[in-house]
């Protein structure tokens, strides 16, 4: 597509630039491991995590520029914590103003989009007026939290202040990630680099043996533009453009751990790749390209995990691809050894928006490459049929069932709201503590979006069509616990939980982040057994209690 000449005005500079960058010239990195400033007798981590200004070079033949970054790093330090024994992090807000990254919104000619091009060509003056507040919290995704430290969007706070969360970590081991919330500015200070990783380990999981150390490669995946000069030239700073048509952050940058299109020498064998969507609202359908012979393999990867942790067994990639909506995770055994000497591309082909946007935003498929080299000492790691329990809740045991119905209203408006209320319009769902309820996600529009719910893993049960006939399967690497979950166009996706833990107020909302800026997110309340029911059940909000 580099070549691509149509529309002068649209192409011009940008696709010339990014054609500059080489592909895979740069080594993978991992972020650092961040050491706990203490650790208490019950085997409590304490740990202070700054949030300042970070230098990132996104690429060896880019300047290094300023972004954010937790503890000064982007991505963030890595989080390394143990099932059943609390973690604290102050989390200290040290960021200057003003906001790095200012919005702009990109012309639209038929059929075709600025947004594959670096540069603000094709852009209109930046949004918004006045600047963007230097404000931030932090949510631990995926994390059974209390709702004290769970990053409740409006307890943000600015430069100079901090706050103090505990995480209980009572629940199985998993890859949670933690990244901003700031009510309304979330996709802003997420798109500037805050964003890492917190892996929760547990004896369960020890207890497999799975590839551990240098085969077990965290990869969070985002997708970033960049600016240009007035000569054309890529400055190396983020940019963020957006499409006047829908309103989404996609960029043509595969990014790896923060990397533009790095590799990674691994040896025959297989490895664990733990999988993150980390970005605003790209979805990825993965693949394995063999770079000599072009095809394209999916049977290479074994699904063994998902949001919550360990699926039963594992299980097979669909051939069209691994599918990971934002903020969903994959857990994945990649096998290297009929490789030594050769190639692995990992391709990414999802239409964006997805599923509707064709490959008009997929300017690049790659993502990263693996070369596989040819010393081995054998693999020693056997993939075992059983990999843990997952006991299906039954929905008979659900003591309310609620329609959630995903409107964009007004229409064309780019609004997005759940049964028609927004972020401000009160409260309607107020699970009782320890029950089970049914969640039933109706999708009128014509894009996917990925349904987020804090404080618990549930369980996806169906996808229906409107008129209750089957929808798309659950997909067997979606058998697991799930904190996030897929809600396809014109479709009802039916979710189970168990609303346990902690009562008070917790958010639930589509994390396409210019979703959830947009009034995509809603609260709902934790109560207690025996709450007399409150007003503000408007329309659709509760389903029937009993
Ligand atoms: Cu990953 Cu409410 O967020
Ligand atoms: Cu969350
Ligand atoms: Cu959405």
């Amino acid at each position: 597509m580099e070549g691509d000449a149509t529309g002068g005005t649209r192409m011009g500079v940008g696709a010339a630039s990014t054609a500059t960058l080489t592909k895979f010239r740069d080594h993978l990195a991992f972020p650092p491991v961040l050491p706990p400033y203490a650790v208490g007798e019950d085997g409590t981590r304490y740990y202070r995590v700054e949030m300042r200004p970070a230098s990132a070079r996104f690429h060896s033949e880019l300047p290094a520029v300023t972004v954010w970054g937790y503890e000064g790093l982007y991505p963030g330090p890595t989080i390394e914590a143990r099932s059943g024994r609390p973690v604290v992090v102050e989390w200290a807000n040290g960021l200057p103003c003003p906001h790095p990254v200012a919005e702009f919104i990109g012309v639209h000619p038929e059929g075709q989009t600025s947004q594959n091009d670096p540069g603000r060509g094709g852009a209109s003056t930046p949004m918004p007026d006045p600047p963007t507040p230097v404000w931030t919290v932090v949510h631990l995704h995926g994390g059974r939290t209390p709702p004290t430290g769970d990053g409740w969007p409006d307890d943000a706070f600015f430069g100079g202040q901090s706050d103090t969360y505990t995480y209980p970590n009572r629940q199985r081991a998993a890859l949670l990630w933690y990244h901003d919330h700031a009510m309304g500015i979330t996709r802003l200070n997420v798109y500037a680099g805050l964003a890492g990783l917190y892996v929760l380990r547990d004896d369960e999981e020890d207890a497999l043996g799975l590839p551990a150390g240098d085969y077990e490669l965290p990869l969070l995946l985002q997708d970033r533009n960049l600016d240009t000069d007035a000569d054309g030239r890529l400055t190396g700073e983020l940019l963020y453009k957006l499409d006047q048509e829908n309103g989404e952050f996609f960029g043509p940058f595969n990014l790896v751990n923060g990397m533009i299109w790095p590799h990674l020498e691994v040896e025959p064998r297989q490895y664990r790749l733990r999988i993150v969507n980390g970005s605003n609202a790209r979805f990825y359908r993965l693949k394995l390209r063999v770079e000599d012979s072009g095809e394209s393999r999916t049977d290479l990867f074994r699904q063994i995990g998902t949001d919550g942790g360990l699926l039963p067994r594992p299980v097979d990639v669909p051939p069209e691809g691994l599918l990971l909506a934002p903020a969903e995770r994959a857990d994945v055994i990649v096998d290297f050894r009929d490789f030594a000497g050769r190639n692995l591309v990992l391709v990414n082909d999802a239409p964006a928006p997805f599923p509707s946007g064709g490959d008009l935003r997929l300017p690049h498929l790659e993502v990263m490459q693996f070369r596989v080299v040819r010393a081995c000492a054998g693999d020693p790691f056997f993939l075992p049929d059983a990999l843990s329990s997952v006991v299906p809740l039954d929905p008979a045991t659900a003591r309310a069932t609620r329609a959630i119905s995903l409107v964009e209203n007004p229409p064309g408006s780019g609004m997005l709201k759940l049964n028609g209320k927004g972020f401000r319009d009160g409260v309607d769902e107020t699970p009782e503590v320890d029950t089970v309820e049914v969640w039933e996600f109706d999708n009128t529009t014509d894009d996917a979006h990925p349904m987020h719910l804090h404080l618990v893993q549930f369980q996806v049960l169906e996808r229906l069509k409107p008129d209750g006939t089957p929808g798309s399967p659950v997909d067997d690497n979606e058998r697991g616990w799930k904190d996030t979950v897929r809600t396809n166009p014109q479709e009802v996706t039916r979710i189970i939980a168990r609303f346990e833990g902690y009562t008070g107020q917790y958010v639930y909302h589509c994390h396409i982040l210019e979703h959830e800026d947009h009034d995509m997110m809603r609260a709902y309340v934790v109560v207690p057994p025996g709450m007399p029911v409150m007003g503000g059940h408007g329309h659709g909000g509760v389903g029937t209690l009993g």
